[in-house]
């Protein structure tokens, strides 16, 4: 008996997968307690896979799925459609799947989750979220006794490489994003990364597992890096902090109600922060669990071999099942806690303000943030600004509900004495002391 694997894909990850199944076909055996071997790969071009055997090479999808020979898919197509149908199918037909699609998961993994629970077969998806990292499988299963609190973490190579170059450089984001797309780390089209739409994917399956509840990528507030400039990265350097794109799940108690929170921004974190020493392309995530406490999860979140590593990793999880009877463990949403909406999340702002420089500026600008309830916890004057006829004002507020700040800020852009409202940054201390104003 061998364990069949159709392979959708042959791409970044795919080729890799496909090496790795090659190179390391005794071990897989040894490991599995029978042969895994390639059913067939399907692809958009099948001219353009020379590595390939020709023999496994199809460009019909759904009929490389619905093979008898088959008993495992993996799928690393990517986007929605055709990945979504050709899962179902497989799931369908009682054939395990394996995929590294985060799209597809965070758009509809509950559909996912929902066939394979009734056809009873297992859906595997560690690649999808921080590459190489064994990140999901530790969420799940290590931690299945705990309760996790907070899930807060750096899941984009690209925005890190460019705001680590930016923090080390002093360049700005054009220059340093220029940079990553000639080393590679950035695509012709960044959007999905520096707008924060590929993290905020891998928050929404983040949560979902976290807080066993249903969390999409429309549940999730995202924020990119775009507006990221090299006056903010120095102006959190003065904080003792630096700026990453977080993406924080995170579990809210009040009044008596649990409610969870799944967000990506920028902020700035404290540099004594682990996640802060997070430089390069690398991922690292930050858990903290009643029991456990705080816990780290570090290394290379994409490119094919590391990819591969977890898709292979689902694959003998999936395959020793196929053996050895049984199914792996199920996705729980059973919690159905409800998601709150970013105004109702308590954040803490850095606001640099272009003011006029004459007495009173300081208590109309105060009295904007008074108004609404939201407590200064520092305020300096950092020198002229607009050309020198001004001041620089920046301000570092206490935790506030953030539709209370931002509410704040757009009154202060509306205040006669404020020439311009320069940079809004959050800061997350994270569990950690964030320095005030003068001291770091
Ligand atoms: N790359 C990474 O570092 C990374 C990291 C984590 C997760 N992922 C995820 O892994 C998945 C694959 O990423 P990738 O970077 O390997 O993508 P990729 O390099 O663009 O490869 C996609 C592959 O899918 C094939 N394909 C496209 N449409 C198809 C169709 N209708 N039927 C059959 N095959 C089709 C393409 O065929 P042709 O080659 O013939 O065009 C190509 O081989 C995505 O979900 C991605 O989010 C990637």
């Amino acid at each position: 008996m061998s364990v069949r694997v159709a392979l959708l894909g042959c791409g970044t990850v795919g080729t890799e997968v496909v090496r790795l199944l090659e190179d390391q076909a005794a071990d897989l055996a040894a490991r599995v307690g029978a042969p895994v071997e390639l059913a067939g790969v399907a692809v958009r071009r099948a001219n353009r896979h020379a590595g390939v055997r020709p023999e496994l090479l199809t460009t019909d999808a759904a009929a490389l799925v619905a093979r008898d020979d088959v008993d495992v898919v993996v799928e690393v197509v990517g986007g929605i459609e055709p990945a979504r149908s050709l899962l179902l199918q497989a799931i369908k037909s009682g054939k395990s799947v394996v995929t590294a699609n985060k799209a597809l998961l965070a758009e509809d993994g509950a559909t996912l989750a929902e066939a394979a629970d009734a056809a009873g077969v297992d859906l595997y998806y560690e690649a999808s979220v921080a590459g190489a990292i064994p990140l999901l499988r530790p969420l799940r299963e290590s931690l299945a006794g705990d309760r996790i609190t907070r899930v807060a973490g750096i899941v984009n190579g690209t925005t890190n490489f460019v705001l680590d170059a930016m923090t080390q450089s002093g360049a700005g984001y054009a220059e340093a994003l220029e940079e990553a797309t000639r080393l590679g780390y950035a695509e012709a089209d960044p959007t999905a990364d520096v707008d924060g739409y590929d993290a905020a994917s891998k928050a929404a399956i983040l949560a979902t597992i976290a807080f066993h509840t249903r969390v999409t990528a429309a549940d999730v507030h995202c924020e990119g890096i775009r507006r990221v400039t090299a006056a903010d990265i120095a102006a959190a350097e003065g904080l003792g902090c630096t700026i990453k794109l977080l993406a924080i799940c995170e579990r809210l108690d009040g009044g008596g109600t649990e409610s969870v929170s799944a967000r990506v921004y920028p902020a700035m974190i404290p540099r004594p922060h682990p996640l802060a020493a997070v430089g390069g392309a690398f991922n690292a995530v930050f858990v903290e669990a009643d029991a456990a406490g705080q816990l780290m999860f570090y290394g290379q979140g994409a490119g094919g071999a590391p990819t591969a590593s977890a898709v292979l990793g689902d694959l003998v999880a999936v395959a020793r099942n196929r053996v050895g009877g049984g199914r792996g463990p199920r996705e729980t949403a059973y919690a159905s806690l409800p998601v709150r909406p970013i105004g109702d999340v308590t954040t803490r702002y850095h606001v640099s303000l272009d003011v006029t420089d004459r007495a009173g500026v300081l208590s109309a600008v105060a009295g904007e943030f008074a108004r609404r309830g939201v407590s200064i916890a520092a305020v300096r004057q950092t020198g002229a600004g607009d050309g020198g006829a001004g001041a620089r004002l920046v301000v570092v507020t206490h935790g506030a509900p953030d539709s209370a700040l931002a509410a704040t800020v757009d009154a202060l852009a509306g205040l006669d004495v404020v020439h311009g409202v320069e940079g809004v940054l959050r800061v997350e201390g994270l569990g950690h002391r964030v320095a005030t104003l003068g001291d770091s």
